[in-house]
């Protein structure tokens, strides 16, 4: 484990006026849900045009709502991990400013952190996909039609072929453009415009992750479990506050 750079993020953390974290599916495979891309990620299994695509809710309504009710399902057997919390305790104590990030399965929140751009939407909101009424998880799984108007009801994340809601994603720029510092977390940076929205800043990007995917400027890499990275330099921001006062 490469020490050195963990003490020099905490430092930068701890010197930077305006940190924004950008998260992905690695964030939170140590909760035991699993990525994308991954050897044994959800996309060496299903076909995401075939499950995750906005042709799938309107040609193949069962697999789609299979799909969704089985990542559903794992989402609420699953809970935050140590880094989510991490995260949540920086930004109670200012240290970071907000988290932009594309997992729908609400941990950020879950975990207290409050200044939450879910760019992708979330697992925990459904609607019709006809009408947009507001509906039940419970309706959702059981397949039940839309009260209003009949047509099949979906979670509230963004599907391959859809664009991101633009409020959030317009939000989540303007933090990236304030940020002296931004960290990068268990993100492949492979899907757009997620894997573009850190070339906004004009600050430092540091990238977390378990292999180094980036393809834009990163200015450092640090290779590791986010968890274990992210309780690592929280033991050095603190060690760092101790001998400042
Ligand atoms: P990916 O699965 O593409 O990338 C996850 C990255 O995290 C990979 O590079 C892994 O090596 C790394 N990783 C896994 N576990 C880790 C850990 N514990 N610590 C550090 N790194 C770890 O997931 P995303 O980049 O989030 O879109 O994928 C982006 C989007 O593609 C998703 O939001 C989803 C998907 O299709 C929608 O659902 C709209
Ligand atoms: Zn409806």
């Amino acid at each position: 484990m490469d020490y050195a750079k963990y003490k020099d993020l905490a430092k930068n953390i701890l010197d930077s006026t305006y940190t924004v974290i950008l998260t992905g599916a690695g964030m939170s495979t140590e909760s035991g849900v699993a990525d994308f891309r991954s050897k044994d990620g959800i996309w060496a299994k299903y076909d995401p045009m075939k499950v995750a695509s906005i042709d799938a809710l309107k040609n193949d309504y069962d697999n789609f709502h299979a799909f969704y009710v089985l990542r559903s399902n794992t989402k609420v057997q699953r809970e935050p991990h140590i880094g989510h919390k991490i995260l949540a305790k920086w930004e109670n104590e200012g240290h970071i400013k907000s988290i932009i990030t594309q997992n729908v399965d609400n941990f950020h929140n879950e975990a207290g952190s409050k200044n939450v751009y879910p760019i992708h939407g979330s697992i925990t909101e459904f609607r019709c996909s006809e009408c947009d009424e507001k509906t039940s998880k419970e309706s959702f799984i059981n397949k039940t039609p839309c009260e209003k108007c009949g047509g099949n009801l979906r979670p509230g994340i963004v599907l391959f072929g859809e664009s991101l809601p633009i409020r959030v994603l317009e939000n989540a720029i303007y933090e990236v453009e304030k940020a002296d510092l931004v960290i990068i977390i268990g993100t492949s940076l492979s899907v757009y415009p997620a894997a573009n929205l850190h070339s906004h800043t004009k600050g430092k990007v540091v990238y977390i992750n378990d292999e180094n995917t980036a393809k834009k400027r990163i200015d450092i890499f640090i290779e590791g479990k986010a968890g274990k990275v992210l309780l690592k330099v929280d033991e050095y921001i603190d060690e760092i506050k101790a001998l400042r006062v």
